[in-house]
Parts: structure tokens; C-alpha cells; sequence
């Protein structure tokens, strides 16, 4: 059985329907002094059970929803619980950068493993300096990558004549990478610096964008900075055309509007997190893995 906690039910229901499973019902609601009330519909004692919940744009209401739900499973005898975090918030402060910070992401972590989760997918999480997730968490815990699901969408939906697949900055060359295989095509990054959250600047490196249609890849485009200065950089060098493509449209703010109006072709996302982007489902990535994973009642 699927459970979708509230930010992912649709793309809950579609990994249910990839897998022929039946989906779990929920009721969540608020008491009238803001606190969270959640109940489990179903009967699930002795059940291998998936959940999905993406923790974007509430992080802190999503994250304690899902510490509710997950006890709740475990306590009510579920044999396993396989937790999937499409988008996993928190990820980027992985370090102390400053004396005294909350290292957010530990935390997060260690909540999640201390409510009885059995194992844990993310899919492309922004964890520069964690290498392995195995390295944070004592239950078994994967990074999954949605990049090759995107760089097809776009080989079928976006033909490109002499494609080059850009990433924004170093840590984008993972993605880079991978979309430039599936493309047939080489790939470059461009360098990064950041001087506030929403100030950047990028640099080229090696490769010249003249004369080619580009596609960037990266992980996140939350305010859209870092893709609208790559856009300029490449338009100066000369791009034929521009697709973008990302896994997690947070599209905050007007981001989608300025990186439109800065020349983009075609800007692409996936459903981690519902947008207008949202062309590309990770259903499929996430109804693989549970097959693999070998939950009872799936195959
Ligand atoms: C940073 O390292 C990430 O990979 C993204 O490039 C970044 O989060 C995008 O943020 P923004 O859209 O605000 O520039």
C-alpha cells in the first residue's frame, strides 16, 4: 500500500497506479489551535508499506506530518516502511558555514530514522558535501537521480542540432554528466559564485556555446538566479537556444517568469514538487525502486 502524506498525493496515487497497488487513505486535518491531526484509514498491521512525501515550500509543517504518519504506521504494527522524499529540504545546510548553525540536515535525519523508518529514497538531493547517504543514516538510505527520465523528455519533446549540456556550477556536473550520456552529446559546467541567496555570478569554462542548442541541468531552480545569469553567459556566447531542465521546480517567487524572459526555450521540471514545469513524472523512478526494494505485495 502507498501512502502520499499532503504534499504528494497525486504523485502518490501514480506510483499506486505503476504498481498496481492499492493506495492508503489519510484524514489530516488541523485542530482549530493550529495543531495537526492525522489518522489512518486503513488496516495495515503486519503490511510492507511505501511513503511518499515531498518536503518542499512547508518544510517544517511537512517534515513533523511525516514523523506523525510514520509512527503512527509503525505503532499500529506495519511490518516495514519504505519512505521516499522526492525532495528532501534541508539537504543544502549539510555544514556548519557559520559558527553556531543548526546543522538542519543531521537533525532532519535523525528524526526520521528515530520514528521507525525502515529505509529511505531521495531522489537528486542537494547534499554537495554528503557523498553516500549511507554516511548520515544507520537504516539503509539511497540517492535516486530523475536526470536520465528528464534528458529523455527532452530528447523526444525538444529536438537540439549539435547539443552541449551546460551545469550551472561544479556540484551540476553529476547531473551534467548524466544528461550528456543519454543525449549522446559532451557537457561542460561553468563556475559559481554566490554572494547572497539571491545573488550570483557564473563564469564559462572550457566548452563555447556558439552555434549549438544548450540544454542546463541542474538539481534545484528556487529564485531562477542562477539559471537567468547562465542564460546570459550562453546567449553572449553565442547559443543557438536554450532548454533548461531541473528536478525540483520550487520556482519561487517569479523565477519561472524571469528565466522565460531571459530566453529560455523550453524550461522543464519534474513532479518532486507539482509547478507549471512539471512535465516529467518520477513515478516510474520511484515505482522501480520499490520493486527492488522487494515489499511484499509488489513485484
Ligand atoms: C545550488 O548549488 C543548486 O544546485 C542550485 O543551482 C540552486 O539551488 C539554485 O538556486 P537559485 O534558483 O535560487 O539560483
Amino acid at each position: 500500500m502507498i501512502f502520499g502524506g499532503s504534499s504528494s498525493q497525486e504523485l502518490a496515487s501514480r506510483v499506486a497506479n505503476e504498481l498496481g497497488v492499492k493506495s492508503g487513505k489519510l484524514e489530516i486535518r488541523r485542530f482549530p489551535d493550529g495543531e495537526k491531526y492525522l489518522r489512518v484509514l486503513d488496516d495495515i498491521k503486519n503490511q510492507d508499506l511505501v511513503v511518499i512525501q515531498s518536503i518542499h515550500h512547508t518544510p517544517d509543517e511537512l517534515v513533523f506530518e511525516y514523523l506523525l504518519l510514520a509512527d503512527t504506521l509503525k505503532d499500529l504494527g506495519a511490518r516495514r516502511v519504505v519512505s521516499f522524499f522526492p525532495y528532501f529540504a534541508y539537504a543544502r545546510q549539510d555544514e556548519r558555514f557559520k559558527p553556531g548553525e543548526a546543522l538542519s540536515f543531521k537533525t532532519v535525519c535523525k528524526l526520521i530514522e528515530n520514528v521507525g523508518t525502515d529505509e529511505i529514497y531521495t531522489i537528486d538531493m542537494h547534499g554537495h558535501r554528503v557523498i553516500k547517504l549511507s554516511d548520515v543514516f544507520r537504516i539503509p538510505a539511497q540517492n535516486l537521480t530523475a536526470v536520465p527520465l528528464l534528458a529523455d523528455y527532452v530528447k523526444r519533446m525538444c529536438p537540439m542540432q549539435r547539443p552541449l549540456v551546460i551545469g550551472p556550477d561544479a556540484e551540476a556536473e553529476q547531473w551534467a554528466r548524466v544528461a550528456a550520456e543519454r543525449l549522446g552529446t559532451d557537457f561542460d559546467v561553468f563556475e559559481k559564485k554566490r554572494y547572497g541567496d539571491r545573488q550570483v555570478e557564473v563564469r564559462p569554462r572550457k566548452a563555447s556555446a556558439k552555434d549549438r542548442d544548450i540544454l542546463v541541468v541542474d538539481d534545484i531552480i528556487s529564485t531562477g538566479g542562477t539559471i537567468v545569469e547562465a542564460l546570459k553567459v550562453l546567449f553572449v556566447q553565442g547559443a543557438r537556444s536554450v532548454n533548461v531542465a531541473c528536478t525540483h521546480p520550487i520556482l519561487a517567487g517569479d523565477a519561472l517568469e524571469k528565466i522565460r524572459q531571459a530566453g529560455a526555450k523550453n524550461v522543464i521540471g519534474t513532479d518532486t514538487i507539482p509547478s507549471p514545469i512539471s512535465h516529467v513524472s518520477v513515478a516510474p523512478l520511484i515505482a522501480e525502486q520499490v520493486r527492488k526494494a522487494g515489499l511484499s505485495g509488489t513485484s
